[in-house]
């Protein structure tokens, strides 16, 4: 399809209208010249397609589908192949009913576990988050339908999603809140972007030209379109010009004719009105010559897919005595309403209408299992019968399973969470379990990281987030060791809420939420504080046991511009197959900027038999070692030596090594009468010049050997304080304490040589 001709055909108002919905969840038709509507939908763990047959507001049900496990826990598998098969699968599906676009993946960060839906994203941990969305990307679209990956950016809270404005500095930006985004649009090239609806350093991000122009198709090369979240325009004319092609959902017409008149008055350039509708017939036609309805959806395969996925997702977090695997020849007791009613997937837009579900409760029968409910979710109350009842099947099992974690009021889309705690008649009944049996398991259903104040009352916790539909039988199949669990932790799971780096300014002040952490989210504040956690980033124990050895570096000096390769061997010590997940951190061990002790660069899932060894290999470029440097607006890699670190987690990394990196781009020069020595010193270009200078100045400060010095002068200011005082001298104080009639034209000189302007 020609689509500049088509959209030559066009009048004004044709394309103003297409700018937006025809309705909640398709474009508009042109039908005078056959362009037909395309429908998009929710997203991102499987389909919320509303049915054609309901209303037009987006809020009656929709097609019974399949809810595969939420972002949370896809992120803790730690496993993007898996991931891109998910993809592949829910392409399949969206293929079968007709769909151009599902709206996801959902890559914001982590910021704190209070954030509402911190169940749809990935992570704390921008890189990660970035390998998981690029993944998921590649496999829906590999069906030939698009994603739109959301909520383009700094979105990390719902309080006051729609107004409040996410203020945070370049360096922030650019190292933790944009990465996900940049290696998506980068590497698995999105069909759609989804702005977000917050407002970026007081710009809406619906109508920031810098967000959606400059750096999201100049620097990153996206080529689709950008797309509103539900209801995110705000001034539409401003969005169009920004860079906002289409506005979900329907305007009821306002918009378009604001569009329109704004042309005509010469206030926007038609040509940027051409632009959008270009950009959206493109992704609609891509969609329409790809479109292949006949595609089979096997719910009953997926279903299967989706139990095989949860169950790899399942992080187990603690097992003392090794109680898990239970022995399926043993009477357990599954206790607590979440063994027959899971929680698995949370509320809001993503929200499936899942065409069948498994408990774990169901999928253990032909078990000795035993089921109490122990306390009531709708109620959010255990009454003293039902933990009396509880206590007693967990006095006459071998052992007790409690399934607990959050209930859907307590997180979802549109509101965040007031404290990190579980329902109190949840950790009551815990409580009361683990005294009647000592081999008690938690079993933990939930979005985002909870305190567990019986921690040291329970010998086995395992954090299944929300898993999707078929969580039950992963449950069980986890829970009796027909899966061994791989998987780690996507997030640092704090003691309490309050060591959370961004407690003290979570949610903002009114419509001004400052991102004053900066950089230091998750593991990049609580290992820079060296600050005890209740689990760490990457954490997750096995059935078996491994070991990591013979770390490789390929070169001990590089230049900024090469890669760097990095091998390390991992062992299966124990005696049982597992997967374990290498993880690569690096860290300047000096630099000018503040910077996390280390960050994620590489992970790789293995799996091993019991005795087996295996290779597994990272490959380093520029952006491992990089800083965003606010003087060049761009990655910077300062010279120096990079500590390497490989292990099991972000707190137990075992194999160490070095490498120096040299930087190939020269910082430019801006010295001024207010540059102090320290900083020019460490300037190899100025340092000589410099040096000449100083002399001079050291002489007037009186340390040359002069006739006349005193003794007590020369022990009231020692050589030594000289230096330490002279590192923060700016040149105008040193010209002023030496200057003379002449000092201004010696500032002059002594600048040009310094800024290497002879
Ligand atoms: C959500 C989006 C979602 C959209 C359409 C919005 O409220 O923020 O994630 O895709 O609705 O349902």
């Amino acid at each position: 399809m020609d689509i500049k001709a088509l959209v030559s055909q066009m009048t004004l108002e044709e394309k103003a209208g297409l700018l937006s919905g025809d309705d909640f969840w398709h474009t508009k038709a042109v039908e005078r010249l056959g362009i037909p509507r395309t429908m998009v939908s929710d997203g991102p763990h499987g389909l919320r397609k509303q049915d054609e047959e309901a209303d037009h507001l987006g809020i009656n049900d929709s097609i019974k589908a399949v809810c595969y496990p939420t972002a949370c826990a896809t992120a803790a598998s730690f496993d993007p192949e898996m991931i891109r098969e998910m993809g592949e699968a829910i392409g399949d599906s969206c293929q079968h009913e007709k769909l151009s676009v599902v709206l996801g993946p959902a890559v914001n960060i982590k910021r704190s576990p209070l954030c509402g839906r911190n169940f749809e994203y990935f992570s704390e941990d921008p890189y990660l988050a970035g390998a998981m969305a690029t993944a998921i990307i590649k496999g829906i679209q590999s069906r030939n339908v698009g994603t739109s990956i959301k909520h383009f950016a700094l979105n990390s809270q719902e309080h006051r999603r729609m107004s409040s404005s996410s203020d945070a500095d370049e360096r922030t930006i650019r190292e933790i809140y944009f990465p996900a985004f940049e290696q998506a649009v980068k590497e698995a090239k999105p069909w759609t972007v989804m702005c977000s609806y917050n407002r970026i350093n007081g710009v809406y991000a619906s109508e920031n030209p810098w967000l959606l122009t400059e750096v999201l198709r100049k620097e990153w090369g996206f080529d689709g379109y950008v797309v509103s979240d539900w209801g995110a325009v705000s001034d539409r004319v401003a969005g169009v010009a920004a860079g906002l092609d289409l506005e979900m959902p329907a305007s009821g017409g306002v918009n378009d004719r604001k569009v329109a008149e704004a042309v005509r008055a010469g206030r926007l350039d038609e040509k940027l009105v051409d632009r959008a509708c270009e950009r959206i017939l493109n992704i609609v036609y891509r969609y329409l010559e790809n479109a292949k309805p006949d595609t089979p959806w096997d719910k009953e395969a997926q279903h299967a897919q989706a139990a095989r996925i949860a169950a790899e997702c399942m992080v187990l977090l603690k097992n003392e005595d090794g109680i898990l695997p239970l022995d399926k020849a043993d009477e357990i007791a599954f206790i607590g309403e979440f063994a027959a009613k899971p929680r698995f997937q949370g509320g809001g837009s993503s929200h499936i209408n899942c065409f069948k579900t498994t408990s774990a409760a169901e999928a253990a029968q032909g078990l000795k299992v035993t089921y109490v409910p122990g306390y009531s979710v709708e109620k959010d109350e255990a009454t003293d019968a039902m933990i009396a009842e509880a206590v007693a099947a967990a006095k006459k099992a071998k052992a007790a399973v409690v399934f607990a974690g959050l209930p859907d009021s307590y997180e979802s889309e549109g509101y965040d969470r007031s404290h990190m705690r579980m329902p109190d008649c949840q950790n009551r009944l815990i409580e009361a379990v683990a005294a009647a049996n000592p081999d008690t398991v938690v079993v933990l259903y939930n979005g985002s990281p909870v305190e567990m104040p019986w921690i040291g009352k329970v010998k086995g916790v395992l954090e299944a987030y929300l898993g999707g539909q078929a969580v039950g039988e992963a449950t069980v199949r986890v829970l009796f060791g027909d899966v061994n669990p791989s998987g780690r932790l996507p997030e640092t799971f704090p003691v309490k809420l309050e060591d959370n780096p961004s407690y003290l300014y979570y949610g903002g002040e009114g419509n001004v939420a400052e991102y004053r952490e900066g950089v230091f989210v998750g593991y990049r504040y609580y290992d820079k504080k060296k600050m005890d956690v209740l689990f760490p980033f990457g954490y997750g124990l096995s059935y078996t046991t491994f070991a990591f050895s013979n770390l490789k570096i390929s070169a001990g000096t590089i230049k900024d511009t090469d890669t760097l390769t990095v091998r390390a061997t991992v062992t299966n010590t124990g005696n049982r197959a597992g997967k374990a997940v290498a993880q690569l951190y690096v860290g300047d061990d000096e630099s000018t900027p503040i910077r996390p002790v280390r960050e994620l660069k590489g992970f790789a899932k293995v799996e091993l038999q019991p005795g087996e060894s295996r290779e597994v290999s990272f490959t380093l470029d520029k952006r491992a070692f990089a800083y965003w440097n606010r003087q060049i607006h761009d990655w910077h890699v300062e010279t120096g030596d990079f500590t390497i670190e490989v292990g099991a987690s972000s707190r137990d990394l075992p194999l160490k090594g070095t490498v120096k990196v040299e930087s190939t781009v020269e910082l430019p020069r801006h010295y001024t009468p207010d540059s102090i020595y320290l900083d020019i010193m460490a300037d190899p270009k100025a340092a000589p010049v410099m040096q000449e200078f100083m002399k001079k100045t050291m002489e007037i400060f009186g340390h040359e050997e002069q006739d006349g010095t005193t003794e007590a002068a020369k022990e009231a200011v020692t050589e030594d304080m000289t230096l330490a005082m002279m590192k923060y001298m700016p040149l105008r104080g040193a010209l002023s304490f030496g200057g003379g009639a002449d000092s201004d034209k010696q500032m002059t000189e002594l600048l040009k040589q310094l800024n290497g302007e002879d």
